[in-house]
């Protein structure tokens, strides 16, 4: 990247935009002759970045110097353009093809008699993505000699949502300081910000929330004083064809407007957001809207005016409308001032019984943003039943790439297999089919917007992700959200051969240690599904009872003889209600609850046995002693690659996965000791325990 002379290529800043030089492999020779780009719309900002980044990328790999040129004069080129602007691309594109292509998608052609490699798109941002999927052929080696592609993004919104405060400091995150603010101000150094630009248009994301969704004084003032600095993001970011978003404080009209109401009906509260979404747009008229977390752990909302949900997103949609915004709203709506001896109540039935009863209300400018769980973002809990529940309602579904609760990027948990185990969930809420995945592109329902939103892991460490291997969940998120039917394991080698090369052991070796992180992180942490059991507040490291009894409705229920909730309808909370017939059934019945979501449905005796033939105490044991071993074994695995990684970047992780390792002896103990204080039953091993 532009400022990468400051950085060390293994401290991990390039991540998987390194264009290495490729210089073995049956397709290098192919690569070497192509040192022409042919583009006419030069004017464009997203074609420039295009250009630019082709030419960076193509520099990079074969080592030579590229041209840039508004006119054919040698082939074979790369040539690019949106249709109707050049001839070469109206030759090559069949009218089918063109009329396949939609927005923000392209289609790559190599032509068989000239060899040039044309990239053509309806708008210039296919024209970026096309460029992005070209370098990442080439990148792993692959061929484009008969390259015939057209490639559509199945979801609409692909966005990102920074935790980004302006004092520097990033709510749960685990990487540094935040790139975008430092005492208070916006920051000066918009280079970094452009590089993260690249990164992530590079894994097909179109949308950012620049700041927290805890929306504070100075932060509020994003929207008046700091507009100018803003306006300079947004800049950047349309530069890779990514709409800037803010997330708003609720309760603005009384925090920097000078009312003394959020009321969302009374009419100079509407009036002030009528301005203030005006003044936006003059200056910054691709602004893409609000984000909004109100009525949430002691954020404002309508809910002080007797007003609910709907009213005061619609409040919002309609100052935004005349501009074309939109307006997010967080479903991650609960009481957290629970008290943990009313075992009627139940926080993860909040988001659908505060939200489902409003389906119909909402303005089509509004998206509800559901968490992908009913609780937040643990290793393990069943899909939210609110998705898919509001038929009449925009949804996009949100996934949290910051490990806030897997690991905090000090261990490694690669999250792409956990999201695309969601994405696949069967709701039956139509009938058989209606998936998760379904549900948010639009397909189920034909809204007017869904997709994908994720809380961003990134920070100002040189690796931007803390652990290097993180990376690849942030890549992997845009991956995904491009195109759900990719596998976890496309996505990781696309990462792992783009980020540190082709060697087919390392490759391997890499995958390997991706794709068993998941469970491996799970097998030592809480088990079956029951979550939590983390040190309050910052929560990293295990503490069994660390929310038992506390006011934010996260609780294990663990005594003498047992342990988990009872969230079914025939004893229980009720929450199994909120799925569709099949699936209530099949969570409500000991006999045919999935084994990994036990606890999270139903209290049992620690001596019930699981499908798996184990009792629920030997399963903890047993999972728990395995866990720790098997991140041990991780260390030893990384050593593996140790000739064929950059020295720097060998060290980073490995330091990370011996850190891992031993953390997990201590998850491991902790859990396993409390278990047998509280149960009394030994383990068959008779293993050490404390
Ligand atoms: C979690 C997280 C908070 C965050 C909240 C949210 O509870 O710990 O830091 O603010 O989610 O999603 O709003």
């Amino acid at each position: 990247m532009s400022n990468s002379v400051l950085y060390h290529p293994g401290d991990g800043y390039l991540a998987w935009l390194q264009y290495r030089r490729i210089t073995a492999g049956a397709n290098v020779d192919q690569y070497a002759e192509y040192n022409q780009i042919i583009v006419t719309e030069q004017d464009d900002v997203v074609i420039r970045s295009a250009v630019n980044e082709l030419t960076q990328g193509m520099e990079g790999i074969t080592g030579r110097k590229i041209c840039i040129s508004g006119k054919t004069e040698r082939t074979p080129s790369i040539v690019l353009g949106t249709f109707g602007t050049g001839s070469r691309i109206a030759e090559v594109f069949s009218e089918e093809v063109s009329s396949a292509i939609k927005a923000e998608g392209y289609a790559i052609h190599t032509d068989s008699v000239t060899g040039d490699i044309v990239i053509g798109a309806v708008t210039s941002a296919g024209i970026l993505y096309g460029v992005f999927h070209l370098l990442r052929i080439m990148g792993a080696g692959g061929s484009v000699q008969q390259l015939n592609m057209v490639e559509n993004p199945v979801n609409q919104l692909r966005m990102i949502n920074q935790w980004d405060n302006m004092d520097g400091s990033v709510e749960r995150g685990y990487a540094g300081e935040s790139i975008f603010y430092e005492d208070n101000r916006v920051t000066s150094n918009l280079q970094r910000i452009q590089d993260y630009a690249r990164l992530l248009a590079s894994s097909g994301i179109n949308a950012i929330a620049i700041n927290n969704v805890n929306v504070h004084q100075v932060e509020s003032r994003l929207l008046t004083e700091f507009l100018p600095d803003v306006a300079k993001l947004a800049a950047i970011f349309r530069g890779y064809a990514i709409k800037l978003f803010l997330s708003i404080n609720y309760a603005s009209t009384i925090e920097i407007g000078g009312l003394l109401t959020a009321d969302p009906l009374d009419s100079t509260v509407r009036e002030w957001w009528r301005a203030a979404a005006s003044k936006i747009y003059a200056a910054i008229p691709d602004f893409g809207g609000f984000l909004v977390k109100a009525d949430s752990e002691n954020r404002p909302g309508p809910f002080t005016y007797g007003r609910d949900h709907a009213d005061g997103a619609n409040m919002l949609a309609e100052a935004l409308k005349p501009h074309g915004g939109i307006v997010i709203w967080r479903c991650f709506v609960y009481n957290c001032k629970q008290d943990w001896r009313d075992r009627s109540m139940d926080r993860a039935r909040a988001a659908y019984d505060h939200f489902q009863p409003l389906d119909g209300r909402f303005m089509d400018n509004v998206i509800l943003q559901v968490k992908n769980g009913p609780i937040d973002f643990q290793v393990r809990e069943p899909v939210s039943p609110l998705l898919g529940a509001m038929p009449h309602t925009n949804q996009v579904i949100e996934f949290q790439i910051a490990q806030e609760y897997t690991g905090q990027q000090r261990h490694v948990c690669y999250l792409v297999p956990q999201w695309k185990e969601i994405l696949n969930f069967d709701t039956h809420l139509q009938g058989e089919g209606t998936t998760v995945k379904r549900i948010i592109d639009g397909n189920v329902h034909g809204n007017a917007y869904s997709g994908f939103a994720a809380v961003s892991n990134i920070g100002n460490d040189a690796n931007w992700t803390g652990h290097l291997l993180a990376q690849a969940n942030l890549f992997g998120y845009g991956r995904l959200a491009w195109n759900p039917e990719l596998s976890a394991e496309e996505i990781a080698v696309e990462w792992i051969t783009l980020t540190f090369g082709t060697n087919e052991l390392m490759v391997q070796t890499i995958l390997n240690i991706l794709m068993n992180s998941w469970e491996i992180y799970e097998s030592y942490t809480a088990p079956l599904g029951v979550g939590f059991m983390v040190n309050p507040n910052h929560h990293y490291g295990p503490n069994v009872d660390g929310y038992e009894y506390s006011m934010w409705g996260t609780y294990h229920f663990a005594d003498c003889y047992g342990i988990g909730v009872d969230r079914i309808s025939a004893t229980g909370t009720g929450y199994t209600s909120q799925y569709a017939r099949m699936n209530m059934e099949l969570y409500e019945s000991l006999e045919s609850c999935p084994d990994e979501l036990l606890l999270f449905f139903h209290h049992v005796p620690y001596t019930h046995v699981l499908h798996s033939g184990k009792t629920v105490i030997q399963h903890i044991y047993d999972t728990h002693f395995e866990g720790a071993e098997r991140a041990g074994q991780v260390v030893a695995a990384w050593e593996l690659v140790k000739e064929q990684v950059d020295g720097r970047a060998y060290q980073q992780v490995a330091d990370r996965l011996v850190e891992q390792a031993e953390h997990a002896k201590e998850w491991r103990d902790r859990i396993n000791t409390y278990f047998l204080r509280k149960s009394g039953i030994a383990d068959q091993w008779g293993r050490t325990i404390y």
